[in-house]
């Protein structure tokens, strides 16, 4: 049957509107390395909560927590191809493609997890979201947070002479790698699904970890030694797929944006309110020994070494010195 007027123009109408304009119920897949009991992983399903208020029922989540996915990596390749909708993914994982955000990894840049948080929301930092959607593939909504990063090991660490040649588990990124080498330890890149058995079978002497991390996979069940360092805070970057993005409307977008951003700044915040709180459930633990406030001077000029190895490599490590000369 042949449609005139009217009728026609009807049908062509919803023939040729674009899909992303339609307005669809969306569930979105979100990739995490964490486990259930972390942090990011409740804020991740919180903002399924949030989506589904801001779209009017229309939009939620799907969470694969503990690498099920595969490592951040991965997740990252996923999310180019559009197969992952989100994914929110360590500080570390991107520095490999976008090295500026190697300056979040500057060791003692900050002095306490307050000021990490006055970071992450500073212009500098967002900026350098900015060269994520053309780097990764993905855009960079916001960052939050895991906390302060500790050290533990096996052993008693009393010098910076105790951490050469020692095994430590890091995060793989680079700007890790250097400050360890720099130590004068063996650093041992490895995801953090990883770390309890290497630590439990000796794999690995010590670790750099963040108290969240510590307390829920009980890395004290092998490593009795605890020190305070505070040495880098640990930043996670939200992600949201280029292709998936640019497959939604500018106001879909902006639901997505705004949900995620909600969930961003209340990470941050859970994250500045519980440190000190997990600190005081550690110094409970039997049998683990801590030592407090263990500050740059116990790492003998590491520190300025590092910052002379990647003021070459980014500028962000002296815009984010000075940030923070600011506070
Ligand atoms: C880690 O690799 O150490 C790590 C990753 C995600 C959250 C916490 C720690």
């Amino acid at each position: 049957m042949k449609l005139t007027g009217i009728a026609a123009s009807i049908c062509a109408a919803i023939t040729f509107v674009p899909s992303a304009t339609i307005a669809q119920d969306r569930e979105f897949s979100v990739g995490l390395i964490t486990p259930p009991a972390h942090v990011w992983n409740k804020e991740a399903a919180a903002m399924g909560d949030t989506l589904g208020e801001l779209s009017g029922g229309r939009f939620s989540v799907a969470l694969f927590p503990s690498g099920q996915l595969g490592s951040e990596g991965e997740m990252l390749q996923q999310l180019q191809t559009g197969a992952l909708d989100m994914a929110w993914l360590t500080s570390g994982e991107v520095t490999t493609r976008v090295t500026d955000v190697s300056a979040l990894h500057t060791p003692f840049l900050v002095d306490n997890i307050e000021d990490a948080a006055r970071v992450l929301r500073s212009e500098e930092a967002r900026e350098i979201l900015d060269q994520m959607p053309r780097a990764l593939g993905a855009i960079g909504v916001c960052y939050a947070m895991t906390g302060m990063r500790q050290m533990m090991s096996r052993e008693p660490l009393n010098s910076a002479a105790d951490l050469v040649g020692k095994r430590f588990r890091i995060t793989p990124a680079p700007p890790m790698r250097s400050f360890f080498e720099i130590i004068g330890a063996a650093p041992a890149p490895m995801p953090l699904t990883q770390v309890y058995d290497s630590l439990a079978n000796g794999q690995v002497d010590a670790i750099a970890m963040d108290y969240e991390s510590i307390i829920n996979f009980g890395y004290h069940d092998h490593a009795k030694y605890l020190l305070e360092t505070n040495h880098q805070m640990f930043p996670m970057v939200a992600l949201v797929s280029g292709r998936v993005w640019a497959g939604l409307s500018p106001e879909d977008q902006e639901i997505l944006r705004e949900g995620v951003q909600t969930h961003c700044d209340t990470t941050i915040d859970r994250f500045v309110e519980g440190e000190a709180g997990k600190f005081e459930t550690l110094k409970g633990v039997e049998g683990l020994n801590i030592t407090e406030n263990v500050g740059m001077d116990f790492f003998e000029g590491a520190v300025a070494d590092w910052d002379a190895q990647w003021k070459e490599q980014t500028e962000y490590v002296e815009k984010l010195r000075a940030v923070v000369a600011e506070f």
